[in-house]
């Protein structure tokens, strides 16, 4: 794993944006697999920014999203459909036809998580996996205990994760139950994975993701395994980590060649 940490979480997302920003430059037609949340809107919008001012190009790019609420339409102002379009799709011109976010209203649920795995395969696998983390360490919504070599399929939203979007909904009685997401193993399979944490309230999900054992119990932990992680952190979600000097002293003096 490579551990950066930043003053802040404007400078760690400028970082972010520069890594999605090059696999894209680099690889015209690359996969991106995206995230929501608070924590990637800093990262969209200097990809807007870049889109905007540098013209960097997404016109050869496919997406896949991580999740989607079930039971909620693309239209509903708070589904993730709604937040993708909101914070970055309508701003830049990767093509509508390549934008693939899970369908939380489908009635054959075992049927679309199949056919997403597939278009995921026949897109060639995700070059860069956005993620963010919950701060009971889920990523994607793939809660504690689920399995690390899980695809995508239906979650139960812990209680937890649903108070944290409970505002989006005006209250807890409004949150979805459900929650169609790409599985830990699916993420494993992305060519690199680059986790934003921001914020003291994450900092604990961190330290566990980083310097615990793998563990069902805290999914991000299944990164460790992963051969390229980048974890782009504020130094508040950096905080509880025991090892932090040792990541800045490497990073600081890492050769550029071997930088991200
Ligand atoms: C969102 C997702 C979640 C969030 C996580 C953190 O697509 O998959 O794992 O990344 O819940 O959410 P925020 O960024 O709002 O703290």
């Amino acid at each position: 794993m490579e551990i950066i940490t930043q003053p802040d979480s404007q400078q760690a997302s400028l970082i972010a944006a520069g890594i999605v920003a090059r696999t894209v430059q680099e690889k015209p037609h690359a996969v991106l697999g995206l995230a929501t949340g608070n924590t990637p809107l800093q990262l969209y919008r200097n990809l807007v920014r870049m889109h905007r001012d540098s013209g960097l190009d997404f016109a050869g790019v496919t997406s896949f999203n991580l999740d989607e609420y079930v039971g909620i339409p693309p239209a509903h102002p708070s589904s993730f459909h709604s937040y993708m379009w909101a914070h970055l799709f309508s701003h830049i011109n990767l093509p509508k036809e390549r934008i693939n976010i899970p369908d939380g209203l489908t009635t054959d649920v075992p049927a679309a998580c199949r056919k997403y795995e597939q278009a995921i395969r026949s897109a060639g696998g995700i070059d860069v996996q956005v993620l963010g983390i919950g701060s009971n360490g889920h990523i994607g919504f793939n809660e504690p205990s689920s399995s690390l070599s899980s695809r995508t399929r239906i979650k139960t939203l812990t209680e937890e994760s649903r108070l944290d979007v409970a505002a989006a909904f005006g209250g807890e009685e409004g949150v979805p139950t459900h929650v169609l997401t790409m599985g830990l193993g699916t993420i494993m399979d992305a060519r690199k994975c680059l986790l934003l944490a921001f914020g003291k309230k994450k900092a604990r999900a961190v330290a566990r993701t980083v310097e615990g054992p793998v563990t069902a119990m805290v999914p991000g932990s299944v990164l460790q395994l992963h051969p390229r992680t980048i974890l782009v952190l504020d130094k508040d979600a950096a905080s509880e980590l025991e090892m932090a000097d040792y990541y800045a002293w490497v990073h600081e003096h890492k050769p550029d060649w071997q930088k991200y």
